[in-house]
């Protein structure tokens, strides 16, 4: 095939990748979005194959079948809560592949009989870059993984001068980048390159807790589409570069959201050790006789009289997996004549969109899900709001508290409605680790519950009715 066709195909798989991004921004046009992206990715891998003309096609066949297998089993087979690690080893794996390629073809520049996909002096420097942004993702990626899986302690460890040995190893790692290109047949370098990457990448992620978890897993993810990019150069691959640049810019987004959303600083969630606070009041004096424990059969009745209720979905209900009884609960409300609407919290539970996810797998209709400044404005008109599983995302502290650790972060303004109902098991504090006064407020009912079984009950006393 010519390399103009080549060209050409790239060009239609970009085009496909930008618009399909595109739409994912939008419910009602991600499904389309992500086929528009996998077909630019069929067309990118075609290009790529005829592109080749030395391949030996069996080793490729058993790559792909291989990787579908795995793929699917672990797709299948991950709960909804475990997603944020099953992200996280996708990337490491994304780096490890750039940093893997990029090795390859280094190793293949050497060769006499192999003329290298670009120049020398564009070759080595990326394949370096490669190396290193890969090793990093790979190596951080996994410690990630260990971490929300439990394979090793998710607490923080304040290590100060971590930072400098981290510093000094990327120096080391950028000399060797420039002694690697100054030298090409020299492919130490390269081992040295990725050995030094790979322990700053363990050193970058093991002070780091596994609450601040997810938004480590975004950076890194953009740093797998950046380690993609390099290899794009190494390659001279240009759809492999538009890629990577599309995946670590929407990465370093998505960064910025969570942290904005968490009102921290990526300074503050790389650098510094976030623990629950000593500071602010004890839970003892937020809650001793002020909490009012609620019977399901309570809730039903408050709910009966209601005309305008919203849900509040937290971490909570995606632990309970309670996301189909609490579309059958909006679903019984509205036969009864309520409008009933979902706050959804930016970073509610533990991933992006962990709650649109998860309504959306129960079939909840998209336009009731309410982002949270569209909603916070009408909470006045509320008549019941309901806390499925959710606390620091409506937790009144970080409004009034200026020493809380969630002090500033916005929040869903829950406590203005008329009547506030929470679900949860005790009066255990959220991700924060810190008490939350709405669990006391005068207008707050507290059904002391499983997010499941708290909602199953509510649906029972209000057909009992
Ligand atoms: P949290 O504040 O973490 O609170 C979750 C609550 O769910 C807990 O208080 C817990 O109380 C309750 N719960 C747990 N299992 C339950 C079950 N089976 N049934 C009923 N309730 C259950 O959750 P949130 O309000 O969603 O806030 C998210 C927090 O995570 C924020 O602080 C946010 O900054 C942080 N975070 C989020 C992200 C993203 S991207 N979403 C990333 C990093 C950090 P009980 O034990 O009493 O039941």
């Amino acid at each position: 095939m010519s390399a103009a066709l080549i060209n050409l195909a790239y060009l239609l798989a970009v085009v496909l990748f930008i618009v399909g991004l595109k739409g994912l921004s939008h419910p009602r046009t991600a499904v389309r979005g992500n086929q528009l992206g996998a077909l630019g990715m069929f067309i990118a891998v075609v290009a790529t194959l005829l592109d080749r003309q030395i391949l030996s096609f069996e080793w490729i066949v058993l790559g792909v079948v291989v990787g579908a297998l795995v793929g699917t089993v672990m797709a299948l087979r991950v709960p909804m809560t475990a997603m944020p690690q099953m992200v996280a080893i996708l990337n490491g794996f994304g780096g490890a592949a750039s940093a893997l390629v990029a090795g390859a073809s280094i190793v293949e520049s050497a060769l006499p009989e192999v003329m290298p996909p670009a120049p020398l002096s564009q070759l080595m420097p990326a394949a370096a870059a490669s190396g290193i942004i890969g090793a990093v993702t790979f190596w951080g990626s996994l410690i990630a993984f260990a971490k929300l899986q439990g394979l090793i302690s998710e607490n923080p460890l304040q290590v100060s001068f971590l930072h400098y040995i981290n510093g000094i190893l990327l120096l080391t790692a950028v000399v060797l980048s420039v002694m690697l290109s100054l030298h090409p047949t020299q492919l130490g370098y390269y081992w040295a390159i990725l050995a030094i990457a790979s322990v700053v990448g363990l050193l970058l992620v093991i002070p780091i807790g596994g609450a601040d978890m997810p938004v480590v897993i975004a950076l890194l993810n953009s740093y797998s589409g950046l380690a993609a990019a390099a290899t794009g150069f190494v390659l001279n691959n240009n759809a492999l570069i538009i890629t990577g640049s599309l995946v670590g810019a929407s990465g370093v987004i998505l960064t910025t959201i969570m942290c904005r959303a968490m009102n921290r600083s990526l300074r503050n969630v790389l650098f510094g050790v976030w623990v629950p606070s000593e500071a602010g009041p004890k839970a003892d004096d937020v809650y001793a006789g002020k909490v009012k424990a609620a019977a399901p059969d309570d809730v039903a009745m408050l709910l009966e009289g209601a005309r305008f209720v919203v849900i509040v979905p937290g971490y909570g209900m995606a632990v309970a997996q309670a996301q189909h009884a609490v579309r059958d609960l909006m679903q019984i409300l509205e036969q009864q004549g309520a409008t009933v609407e979902f706050a959804i919290h930016p970073v509610a539970g533990r991933m992006p969109g962990h709650m649109n996810v998860l309504l959306a797998e129960a079939d909840v209709p998209y336009d009731r899900l309410k982002e949270m400044d569209e909603i916070n404005p009408r909470l006045e008109q509320v008549d019941v709001a309901i806390i499925i599983g959710a606390n620091d995302v409506v937790n009144p502290l970080a409004r009034t508290d200026p020493n809380s650790p969630i002090a500033g972060m916005p929040i869903l303004d829950v406590d203005k409605a008329r009547s506030v109902v929470v679900i949860k098991r005790s009066l255990s504090p959220g991700f924060a680790g810190i008490p939350n006064p709405l669990f006391a407020a005068d207008n707050t009912l507290m059904l002391f519950a499983d997010a499941r079984e708290g909602v199953q009950q509510i649906i029972n006393a209000l057909k009992a009715k």
